[in-house]
């Protein structure tokens, strides 16, 4: 079939990136949708299993920072743009390892952008960055991350992405490849790795195992339903302006604590316990290393600019995520099998 673009999509096995898939292959009958993944402790193909019939969708096994992988890729599909979300990108596992989020996220960022670039001699291209607001650093007490802030990344991850960001930047300026570029706040939903606050806690509440909750619980995060980020990529994808960056987000600040216990009230109701006996599963661990205090988006240049808004309150957006988890024990079974075991035993057995 002739179609009208050929989507290298990166990452579309892991948590957003699998939202992105869907909402093209679903939207786009008229694209050809590439599902570009290593398939990392991160990425499962489940994830599309609902997607992965479709004429129009095609998975291609491949590591971002081999330039064989990537050029087969671009070769055996006539690749015409890249919506880039391939990364690692956990801040805890950085912590105890950074060079995989050199690798991934640098390097493999750098080795696509090449191949755009090597590639796409004339006519009409987008490579489109998946990025996040931890670039921007730590907020204080007031204040919201804009386009114009200054780039402040403090953990290893936030600085892998920062240092991806550029890269995207220098080539825009460079070699006048066209890319646009997003910068979003924390996302939550349906597959999300229970390696992040939100699926792990949902997954201690349900099992009865403490809630490690780092330092006082005070640390503010904004969160964003994922699949109002996966509109947000698609409207900047198409409408967003050439060389410009975008931050998503949905002006909805919680401390972790505060975020907890709504959650185990909410867990309490789902799961029949009495109000606040999930409560007593919370655990104060030893803080993150340089956690950052406060993060929080303003997503007005997209909002006014596109047209965008977020489409769902959170309280019911976290209804839908906790009833995914629930009635979806096999994908758990599945993802937390083997190597997350170890993973988990490492990083909370001695905090
Ligand atoms: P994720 O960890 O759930 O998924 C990452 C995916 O990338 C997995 O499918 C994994 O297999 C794949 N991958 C990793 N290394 C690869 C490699 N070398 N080659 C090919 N594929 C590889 O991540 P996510 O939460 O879905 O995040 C996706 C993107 O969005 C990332 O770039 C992240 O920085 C960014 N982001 C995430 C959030 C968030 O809250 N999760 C917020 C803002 C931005
Ligand atoms: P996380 O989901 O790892 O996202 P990020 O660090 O990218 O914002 O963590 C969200 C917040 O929750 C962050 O302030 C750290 C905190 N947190 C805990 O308190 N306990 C946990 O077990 C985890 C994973 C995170």
């Amino acid at each position: 079939m002739d179609y009208k673009k050929r989507i290298l999509v990166t990452g579309g096995a892991g948590f957003i990136g699998s939202h992105v898939v869907r909402l093209l292959t679903n939207k786009y009958p008229d694209y050809l949708v590439v599902n570009f993944d290593k398939l990392t402790y991160a990425g499962n193909l489940e994830n599309l299993s609902d997607v992965e019939h479709k004429e129009n969708y095609v998975f291609f096994k491949g590591d971002i920072t081999s330039s064989t992988d990537v050029k087969n890729a671009f070769d055996q599909y006539a690749i015409s743009d890249v919506i880039h979300l391939a990364a690692e990108s956990h801040v805890d596992r950085s912590i105890e390892g950074p060079m995989d989020f050199v690798m991934t996220n640098v390097v493999g960022t750098v080795n696509l952008l090449q191949n755009a670039k090597d590639n796409w001699n004339d006519g009409d291209h987008v490579f489109h960055h998946v990025s996040t607001d931890e670039v921007y650093g730590s907020l204080g007490e007031e204040g919201l991350f804009e386009e114009t802030t200054s780039y402040d990344p403090r953990s290893p991850y936030s600085a892998s992405k920062a240092s991806s960001d550029h890269f995207v930047s220098a080539f825009y300026h460079t070699y006048n490849l066209p890319i646009k570029m997003s910068n979003c706040s924390n996302n939550y939903g349906s597959h999300h790795f229970p390696e992040k606050l939100i699926p792990l806690m949902i997954l201690n509440i349900q099992n009865n195992k403490p809630l490690p909750v780092y330092g006082k619980g005070e640390n503010i995060r904004d969160w964003l339903w994922v699949e109002d980020h996966a509109r947000a990529i698609d409207t900047i994808f198409h409408n967003g302006r050439i060389g410009e960056s975008y931050n998503v987000g949905g002006l909805n600040e919680w401390t972790n604590i505060e975020l907890v216990k709504y959650l185990c009230q909410l867990m309490d109701k789902k799961l029949g316990r009495i109000s606040g006996e999930s409560e007593q599963l919370i655990t104060y661990v030893t803080d993150r290393k340089g956690h950052d205090m406060r993060y929080a988006i303003d997503a007005s240049k997209l909002e006014n600019e596109l047209g965008w808004t977020p489409s769902i309150q959170f309280e019911e957006g976290l209804e839908k995520t906790v009833d995914w988890y629930l009635a979806n024990q096999s994908w758990i079974e599945k993802v937390t099998s083997g190597a997350y075991q170890s993973y988990y035993n490492e990083m909370y057995s001695n905090r």
